[in-house]
């Protein structure tokens, strides 16, 4: 039996996680540690907080005798370190937050972990990452391996690459039983409506442009979150120390054609007077904006057997479907500061 610390468990990837360790690990223990900013929700839990093996903490990962205290307390033996500031548009116009608790933050919960563990075998620390280190891709590039040298472009992608630098230390200084995985963009419930896919989704049912960056043809590679998490318990559970795994679904598309593909499903399944691809609106492009990612699976699929379940279609499907049938999960979200957010984010629009 094994006692997860799940950082960013209120969160859109932590959440899924969350749900997904207690069906199919029933046996362990969780405890979440969440600070509860504007992308954390409890109501992504719903369901799991009776659980008898569950415990939320609302707490920052900045906070160093915090998290000391629930390592000695809760005998923390595993941690799965989500919590991060995750938009990248936020991280170029209010960088700050990303270096505390993404740098850190994380080297807190290392230091935590160097300190309580103690060389114990049964320990480990999983530290999730993006793809978004590795910087842009051209049109003929190979995709990312583990080896690719590391060139973010943003403060978000920055402050990532800095926290998957310590972790690496952390390892080879101290011997800390780390593992990383870098994974490409995520997909599904759950998914705060800053990001694009649940924010042309929710935009285009209620008749609001779609706001499209640039000229549209920015390359994203798109996992649905579930896979994700199949990939985080391989690489927990089997994963070789020291190492860092690539995730991502062989999956790349360009912006616009997954604008113009939800645009297409919705039309079928909630018909309006207009097709919804009429909304699509051309905005200002994001500085610095990274052209293309694309990530190579190829180590975690031979080693570790891991491998997407989801198509793309079959996951935009699950997924509209669950914003459908969950819509008072994000019109709650919508009432509060998001409105603020998106009238700032989006000043083409006015
Ligand atoms: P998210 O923004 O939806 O959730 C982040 C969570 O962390 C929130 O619940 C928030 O309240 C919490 N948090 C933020 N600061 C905190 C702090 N100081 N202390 C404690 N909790 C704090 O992010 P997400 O999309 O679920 O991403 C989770 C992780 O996965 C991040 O580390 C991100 O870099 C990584 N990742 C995300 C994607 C993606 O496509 N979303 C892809 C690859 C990797
Ligand atoms: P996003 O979901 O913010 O993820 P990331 O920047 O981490 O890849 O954006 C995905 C792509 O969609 C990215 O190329 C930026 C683009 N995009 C838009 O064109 N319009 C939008 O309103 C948003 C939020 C993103």
């Amino acid at each position: 039996m094994k006692t997860l610390l799940i950082t960013g468990g209120a969160g859109f990837i932590g959440s899924n996680f969350a749900h997904y360790w207690i069906q199919n690990h029933p046996e362990d223990r969780i405890i979440n540690l969440d600070a509860l900013t504007y992308a954390g929700n409890l109501e992504n839990l719903a369901g799991i907080e009776e659980s008898e093996t569950y415990r939320f903490v609302h707490g920052d990962i900045c906070d160093a005798t915090l998290i000391e205290k629930l390592f000695t307390e809760e005998k923390i033996d595993h941690v799965v370190h989500f919590a991060a500031e995750s938009h990248v548009d936020r991280s170029i116009t209010g960088p700050e937050a990303f270096i505390k608790t993404n740098v850190h933050g994380t080297f807190n919960l290392l230091e935590t972990a160097r300190k309580t563990w103690a060389n114990d075998a049964n320990c480990r620390f999983l530290h999730v990452s993006t793809d978004e280190v590795y910087g842009s891709l051209g049109d003929n590039d190979p995709a990312f391996t583990e080896t690719t040298p590391f060139a973010p472009n943003s403060p978000y992608s920055a402050s990532k690459a800095s926290s998957d630098h310590l972790v690496r230390a952390y390892f080879h200084t101290y011997n800390l039983p780390v593992l990383t995985t870098n994974c490409s963009n995520n997909y599904g419930p759950y998914q705060f409506p800053e990001k694009l896919i649940p924010l042309v989704f929710i935009n285009a049912l209620e008749g609001k442009p779609l706001p499209i960056y640039g000229d549209g043809q920015y390359i994203r590679d798109w996992l649905h979150v579930e896979d994700h998490c199949r990939g985080i318990d391989a690489v927990l559970q089997q994963g070789r120390l020291g190492e860092t795994y690539n995730i991502g679904g062989c999956n790349e598309w360009a912006n616009i054609d997954i604008v113009k593909l939800i645009c297409k499903r919705l039309d079928e399944l909630r018909p309006g007077n207009n097709p919804k691809a009429e909304l699509i609106t051309y905005v200002t492009d994001r500085p610095g904006h990274d052209r293309r990612y694309a990530i190579n699976a190829g180590k975690i699929m031979t080693e570790l057997g891991w491998s997407p379940q989801y198509t793309f279609e079959t996951g935009i499907e699950h997924t509209l479907n669950w914003y459908l049938e969950n819509q008072g999960w994000w019109e709650r979200i919508r009432d509060g500061e998001y409105r603020k957010y998106i009238k700032q984010q989006y000043q083409d629009l006015k």
